[in-house]
């Protein structure tokens, strides 16, 4: 959600904001702002709609100074506009703050401000916060110990930064719980704070990751992390793997589109290091997976949201088939409301590309909570869900930046097929053969990928046809019926079309009323074992006017005889089926979306790391 950036060092802030803030657009946002010190006094820009009208606006009236600080909103309390854009200022002139969270007591806090007659010129939570801050700095506090109080003050999870015209030698930024990260970066003689590494990437890759309750003191020749309660913390220096080219579009029209052919590498990158062909065993040594553990895991839950969610959905199939152990799979904004029955002798499986959304890190505290085992499957290199969980794999797949998520579908059922096997084999439920044939399958998948891409001109004249449709049915069944959710989720979010995605074998038992000429049906119909089943939906489908369009693989005859539409994907083992099947769903959900002209990369109303629960 909001993204942040600040700076400090000896350059004009403003162009080096307003860079990492362009690199933070993917988050989504409907607002944005900056503000600098020039001279001890604090200015401000601000503006609704897009980066590119307050880079306008900077550009009417210019905005010079360091440090400085900027934001973009993505609207909680109070509508997108420029009054509600951060940074807000106090009434003092003194303190200027960008948020990203909710201040869950600010209406008893404003109460109490209004009291003290402080004027509030925003109907934002977040404007509580500088208040605070001014009041404690009225009182005689320094900036330091004025922000410390105002952290103190908040409840709820909250990221803040603040700058100080009266101490303009530092930047202050907090975190508070699960609202997104922070991550402050070391330059040389300057030094960057931001909610996620592409902002800063372009300047420094050491960086520091807060932790929750604490904050960092940053001047341009040092950075002090310190707890709320102002003991020191001796800050870990990681070093950031991937660089600033990976986070361009390079040759491609939208990140979408370069995240779709991605997958090829990032499917090679995740299996690498991991899957020993010639042992034919796997590695996940981050998992810190031991023969006890795995041997004593009872039950595993698996919790994440949206394209996560239906990932895990596979894995669900993959480790009671493979690993034999039972496995569920819980929405993570529900997990902690479902009294889940969580001991040390199960796991709780988080699966995150960002490792920073909040249902989802609530749901891994829900499990830590109750003393189960934390594992987590996240792509963002040094996020909470990596940081807090007993073991982790790691996604491998770069930084994704569309909205819509791609490389972090695929990439976690590699993962989770691998995890599968491990826990089989560490188990000792698993004969020689099997593991060895499981393990030798997975070197096939890059290359099956690689040839869906191929297709790519077919499926973009299919997205012509489609382009105008109002509705349509996705259905699979099986390990491939979450690709029906996955495919239907892709549609709506960046095309606005309405689309559902349902095991097939629930039509019968009410959707089939919706089917007519103007609905088409996707049937998810590849060589798996649930084959011959879809062939008799898509039957009943035609058979009530609906267009099929079928996902089949190559060569399939009798499938494609029944569609109106065949997409060709490759034959592939069945329990890998669903990371090929679903190729073609995202290029023709891309198309689509991008020949209605419309903003794929960051749709409207979504934010990429959903900070708020
Ligand atoms: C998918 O296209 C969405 N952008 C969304 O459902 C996403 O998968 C979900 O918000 C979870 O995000 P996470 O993987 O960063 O936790």
């Amino acid at each position: 959600m909001c993204g942040i950036v600040g700076y400090i060092g000896s350059q004009n802030a403003t162009p080096i904001i307003l860079n990492g803030l362009k690199r933070l657009e993917y988050r989504g946002y409907d607002s944005a702002g900056a503000a600098v010190i020039d001279g001890r006094k604090i200015y401000l820009r601000r503006d609704a709609g897009k980066l590119q009208q307050l880079a306008d606006l900077i550009a009417k009236e210019p905005l010079n100074g360091a440090p400085g600080i900027g934001h973009t909103r993505w609207a909680t309390h109070g509508a997108p506009s420029a009054r509600n854009a951060h940074p807000h200022i106090g009434n003092e002139g003194k303190i200027a703050a960008a948020h990203n969270g909710i201040v869950e007591n600010f209406l008893e806090l404003k109460d109490e401000l209004a009291a003290e007659n402080v004027r509030f010129d925003s109907e934002t939570d977040s404007e509580t916060i500088v208040q605070l801050a001014e009041r404690e700095m009225a009182d005689g506090a320094s900036f330091e110990e004025a922000a410390r109080r105002a952290f103190k003050r908040i409840e709820g999870a909250n990221v803040i930064l603040l700058l100080c015209a009266d101490e303009p030698d530092k930047l202050i930024a907090a975190r508070i719980g699960n609202a997104g990260g922070v991550v402050v970066g070391l330059g040389d003689g300057e030094n960057f704070i931001a909610s996620d590494i592409p902002a800063i990437l372009e300047h420094t890759r050491r960086v520091i990751f807060l932790e929750s309750r604490q904050m960092a003191i940053v001047a341009k020749d040092e950075v002090r992390i310190e707890t709320l309660d102002g003991e020191a913390v001796e800050p870990k220096i990681h070093a950031v793997a991937f660089d600033a080219v990976s986070a361009e579009k390079g040759e491609y029209r939208h990140f979408m589109q370069k995240e779709i052919h991605e997958q090829v590498r990032a499917l090679t990158d995740t299996l690498a290091g991991r899957a020993d062909f010639k042992e034919g065993r796997v590695r996940l040594p981050e998992l810190n997976l031991t023969p006890e553990l795995a041997k004593r895991i009872q039950r595993i839950y698996i919790t994440a949201c949206g394209t996560a969610a239906y990932a895990g959905m596979v894995g669900k199939y993959l480790i009671e088939k493979i690993a034999r152990i039972p496995t569920e799979v819980v929405i993570a904004s529900e997990f902690r409301y479902s009294d889940p029955i969580v001991d040390e002798n199960t796991v709780v499986l988080a699966i995150s590309q960002s490792g920073e959304t909040a249902d989802t890190l609530a749901a891994m505290e829900e499990g830590r909570k109750k003393g189960g085992v934390i594992w987590s499957i996240v792509n963002a290199i040094g996020s909470q869900a990596m940081r807090v969980a007993d073991g982790y794999i790691s996604m491998q797949t770069g930084p994704e930046i569309g909205v819509a998520s791609t490389k972090a579908f695929t990439a976690p059922l590699a993962d989770q097929y691998m995890l599968a096997i491990l826990l089989a084999d560490l188990r000792g439920t698993i004969d020689d053969a099997t593991r060895r044939q499981l393990v030798a399958d997975l070197r096939l998948v890059p290359d099956l990928a690689s040839k869906v891409m191929d297709s790519e001109p077919e499926i973009e004249k299919l997205a012509h046809a489609l382009k105008d449709i109002k509705n349509c049915l996705y259905l699979g069944r099986g390990i491939n019926m979450p690709v029906a959710y996955e495919g239907a989720l892709k549609l709506k979010e960046i095309s606005y079309i309405h689309a559902e995605g349902y095991p097939a074998g629930e039509m019968k038992h009410g959707p089939i009323a919706l089917v007519d000429e103007e609905m088409p049906v996707l049937c998810i119909a590849p060589n798996d074992p649930w084959r011959e089943k879809m062939i008799s939906q898509i039957q009943q489908a035609k058979a009530r006017g609906g267009k099929t369009i079928v996902i089949a693989t190559e060569g399939d005859a009798l499938v494609q005889s029944m569609a109106d539409y065949t997409l060709w994907i490759p034959n592939a083992p069945w329990m890998l089926s669903p990371i090929i099947s679903v190729l073609p769903l995202q290029l023709l959900a891309y198309h689509i979306a991008a020949i209605r002209g419309l903003d794929v990369d960051q749709p409207r109303n979504l934010a990429k790391s959903v900070t708020v629960e």
